[in-house]
Formats: C-alpha cells, structure tokens, sequence
C-alpha cells in the first residue's frame, strides 16, 4: 500500500528506513531514495521500470551536502550554484567514489540539484542524506505535476507519497555538464541558456545527436508521450473535431478538448496534465501550438517535440 501524507517527517521517517517516497519540488514530483542505500535506489528502477543505462539526480537541502556528493567543482559551476541553487537547475559534476554506480547508470559524474520548493527543502532536510529521485513517473509517461497524477502511475508499487500543490513550473529541471571547459546544457528547463550565459557566458547548448547530446542518457530514451498522438502545429485551421488542442491562442473549430492559455509559463505549467488529461478521455490525437522559444518556451518546444516526434 501506498501511504499518502502531508507530514514531511513521516515520509522522511520511510526514506530513513529504506523505503522511496514520492515528493513534490517546483518543476515536477520527483521519486526519492537516500542516495546512499543501493538497494532502496534499485527499487525506483523496479517502481518506474526505468531502464538502468539512465542516472538519477541527487537533490540536496543545503550547499554542505553538495560535498557529499561531488568533487573536484570547477569555478564556474561555483558561480551557477550561487546564482540558481536553490532552484530548478541540475548540475552535473564529478562524483565522489561513495555515490553508488547504480545511482550514476555507471557514469564518473553525477546530477546535483537543490530544489527551491519549502515543502522539499523540509522532506530532504529531514531524510538527513541527499535524495535521488527521477521524476515520480512510470518510465516513459509525461512527469507528474499533481500528486493525483503520482496515484495514478505509481499507486501500490511505491511506499508514500508526500502530497502537496500542483508543481509551480511544470516542466523538468534544465541539466548543465559542468565536467568539461565550459558548462553543457543537455536537457532545457526554465533556466534558459539566455540566463546561464548571463552568469557563465561560455555556456553552450548540445546540438541534437551530438555526442555532447549523447552524455545525457535520459535523452535517449523516448519521453513525455501521452498515448495520443501529438502534432505540432502553428495555427488552428486543419484540426480534426475529434482531437484535443492546447495553445495561446483560442481555435477556429470546435475540438473535443480545448485548453487555452494565457502565456508560455501557463502552457509549461499545464502540458503535462493536458497530456494525462488526454489520455483518461481516450483521445487519439492532440495538437499542440508552437510558441517563441525564449525563456521557457525553449524547453517547452523541446518537449512538445519529443512527445510529437519521439
Ligand atoms: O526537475 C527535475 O529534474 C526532476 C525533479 C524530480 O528534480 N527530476 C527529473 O529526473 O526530471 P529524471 O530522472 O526524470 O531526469 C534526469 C535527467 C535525465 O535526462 C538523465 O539522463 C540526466 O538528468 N542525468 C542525470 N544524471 C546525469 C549524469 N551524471 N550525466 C548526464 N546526465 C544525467
Ligand atoms: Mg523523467
């Protein structure tokens, strides 16, 4: 059975014992376990049916814990940390030996991230050891941005869930390399490469299917789909009645399930949970609307893409 509660120190009390919880941050629930106990770090592959090539990001309550985790931190990730953490940036960094493999798929590096979130901050605090967690998905499905939506993928198979608010951002955590030159973004989030470069301005982006892109396992693997199928489109003329459509602005024809937004943080906060939404209707195809892609919608382009193209 799976124990819902808004206690952070009854659920941090199972991640103490060995159990994963399920916890929300302010991009997208996450799956924790202490990253320090191999076997309960092997129970979120088992609950998500994640594959083992993809490493898990270890989220941190204070900067302290960050040593714990990583070495050798170059400068520049020293002036990332300052500026975003806490917050919904991952940096990934060289791993001390006493990160296990298993939570790294094998890798010398390791994903550090410190969620903004009150509600995290006070669970991890608790828990006492930094918490890995992927996000609280079955592997494959969009990320939850509800606890309902936790329920729904992982309801039996794990052993609490922490409940709080619908994620604020909606999106997942932007990944940066910070083990070579130059920080590397491999996966986009609502710290932009606009805001990185601000802060570090040799900040670069991987191009698709470079070896750079190659470094972030997770991106392999197909991501963020509904069932339905998604086409992205720039305006609403050639939609079929028996789709579902999201976008800024408000549709000529009249579709199943329409959700109009009012701006790009709304559609980043609301795609996920369409997407599920889609899917409990047994819609089979959904459009959705390209927006500019700057600050957010750059990562929210990246998903729509992925959900659509695969
Ligand atoms: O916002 C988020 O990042 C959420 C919340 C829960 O923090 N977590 C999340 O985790 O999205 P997950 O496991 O769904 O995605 C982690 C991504 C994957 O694409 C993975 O390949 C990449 O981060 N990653 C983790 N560790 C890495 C490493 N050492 N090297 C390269 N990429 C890494
Ligand atoms: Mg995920």
């Amino acid at each position: 059975m799976t124990l819902v509660t808004t206690n952070p120190e009854e659920a941090s009390a199972i991640i103490r014992s060995g159990g994963i919880v399920a916890f929300p941050t302010e991009t997208v629930y996450g799956l924790g376990a202490d990253v320090f106990n191999e076997e309960a770090v092997a129970k979120i592959f088992e609950a998500k049916e994640r594959p083992q090539d993809n490493p898990l990001i270890a989220h941190v309550a204070d900067l302290g814990q960050i040593e714990m985790l990583a070495k050798d931190i170059p400068a520049f990730a020293v002036m990332l940390i300052e500026r975003f953490f806490p917050g919904p940036l991952t940096l990934v960094l060289n791993k001390r030996s006493e990160v296990p493999m298993l939570v790294t798929a094998g890798l010398d590096s390791v994903g550090v991230r410190m969620p903004r979130h009150e509600l995290a901050s006070e669970f991890i605090r608790a828990c006492g050891t930094p918490v890995v967690a992927p996000s609280a998905n079955l592997s494959g499905r969009p990320s939850p941005t509800t606890w309902q939506a936790v329920v729904e993928d992982l309801n039996g198979r794990i052993d609490c869930i922490l409940q709080g608010e619908a994620t604020e951002i909606g999106l997942e955590s932007t990944v940066v390399d910070c083990t070579g030159e130059q920080p590397v973004i491999l996966r986009q989030g609502s710290v932009s490469l606009e805001d990185l470069r601000a802060v570090v301005s040799e900040t670069v982006k991987t191009a698709e299917g470079s070896e750079d892109e190659r470094k972030s396992p997770g991106l392999r693997h197909k991501h963020y789909s509904p069932r339905a199928s998604v086409r992205v489109v720039e305006m609403v003329d050639d939609m079929l009645a028996d789709g579902a459509y999201i976008g800024i602005d408000a549709p000529d024809v009249q579709l199943v399930f329409t959700k109009v937004v009012s701006d790009a943080e709304a559609y980043a906060h609301e795609l996920f949970e369409f997407f599920r939404e889609c899917d409990r209707r047994g819609i089979t195809t959904i459009y959705c609307q390209t927006v500019a892609e700057e600050g957010i919608g750059a990562a929210l382009m990246d998903r729509i893409r992925r959900a659509a193209y695969g």
